[in-house]
């Protein structure tokens, strides 16, 4: 995977959002999670000792399926998964298995409307994950969503405020215990906090939108 390749298909789907009626100035919401995603693998990849390019290059995709979720009424997952399975089965992967900590996968009924429309999405998630064994490149991305959000790196539970806050419910307790596991087995990974790899990613140039995102971040939580 190459980044003009990555970076394209980005912007086909930013096309297509656009047209489809979404203001340019809330792309950042986004671009930034994405890029902050991709940018937090790569440095917990190298820190592990694990292939950067990748951690990256799947980070940077793992969402890609997310502009068209609300116009198809599908899974973002297997709509990633089947964009670029023929391309790179790697990077693939890691769009449909990246929603769920640790692949632990409850019933359709109890995802039903939060995650999936469809039980064939639910379905193709559920086989796929019985016949591919979870890899360190799935927990990884799994990470780096947790840990980028619209406006930078942050914490698991600014990221969790932030979700909760724009849609309006919080996210499983379960799946909450699963994103601490998994920090915790990635700080055992690499021998150190996952934060302290924060303040040696340089974020200039990767967000937009505002030009101080985590204090934009704050002044809408004290309001
Ligand atoms: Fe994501």
């Amino acid at each position: 995977m190459n980044f003009n390749y990555a970076n394209e298909l980005i912007l086909r789907e930013k096309k297509l959002e656009l047209a489809n009626g979404r203001k340019e100035e809330t792309w950042y919401l986004f671009h930034n999670h994405i890029f902050g995603a991709a940018e937090v693998a790569r440095a917990i990849a190298e820190a592990a000792g694990m292939d950067t390019n990748r951690a990256y290059f799947s980070a940077l995709l793992h969402d890609i399926g997310k502009i068209r979720e609300g116009f198809d009424r599908r899974f973002h997952g297997v709509i990633g998964y089947e964009m670029l399975k023929d391309e790179n089965e790697d990077i693939a992967r890691a769009c449909l298995v990246h929603t769920f900590p640790f692949n632990r996968l409850e019933s359709f009924e109890h995802y039903r409307k939060i995650f999936f429309d469809k039980k064939e999405d639910y379905d193709l998630l559920a086989d796929y994950i019985r016949s591919h064994p979870l890899n360190d490149y799935d927990l990884l991305v799994q990470m780096a969503d947790g840990l980028a959000n619209a406006y930078g790196l942050v914490t698991i539970e600014e990221r969790v405020d932030e979700y909760a806050r724009r849609h309006g419910i919080e996210p499983p307790q379960s799946m909450l215990c699963s994103m601490y596991e998994l920090k915790d087995y990635f700080d055992r990974k690499i021998g150190r906090d996952v934060y302290s790899l924060f303040n040696r990613i340089s974020t200039k140039d990767v967000f937009i939108g505002y030009p101080a995102p985590q204090a934009k971040m704050q002044k809408e939580r004290i309001a």
